[in-house]
């Protein structure tokens, strides 16, 4: 089998765009974060409770992707899910790069 370069170059052009069109804005998540989220998730991202997960340094779009699971009810979580419809996808994409970068 052979692979042309230029199938090479489309592949490596839809990854980048695929991560360009996940950059949330750190700084608009800041205020949400600190009000809704510190509260279970610690301030600095570090949860307290051995039951409640660490969000600091968390990839990116996996924790957008856990949101929007718990969002569609595709992951199912008492507490999560009914916080994560409150969320907008632009809040979604700003919460995970703000937790990305901690
Ligand atoms: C009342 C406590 C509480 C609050 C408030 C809360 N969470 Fe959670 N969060 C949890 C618990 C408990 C889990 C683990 C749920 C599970 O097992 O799926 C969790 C899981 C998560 C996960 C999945 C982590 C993983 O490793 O898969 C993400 C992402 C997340 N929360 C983000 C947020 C964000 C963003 C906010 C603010 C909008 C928030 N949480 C507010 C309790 C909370």
């Amino acid at each position: 089998m052979r692979i042309s370069i230029g199938a090479i170059a489309v592949v490596a052009m839809a990854i980048t765009n695929m991560s360009v069109a996940l950059a949330g804005d750190p700084a608009a998540a800041t205020s949400k974060a600190k009000t809704l989220c510190a509260a279970c998730h610690g301030p600095d991202g570090v949860s307290m409770n051995p039951l409640w997960p660490n969000l600091a340094g968390q990839k990116e779009q996996y924790m957008a992707k856990a949101l929007t699971d718990y969002r569609a009810g595709n992951r199912t979580d008492p507490t999560m899910a009914p916080l994560a419809k409150t969320l907008t996808d632009k809040e979604i994409e700003d919460l995970a790069a703000y937790y990305a970068g901690l």
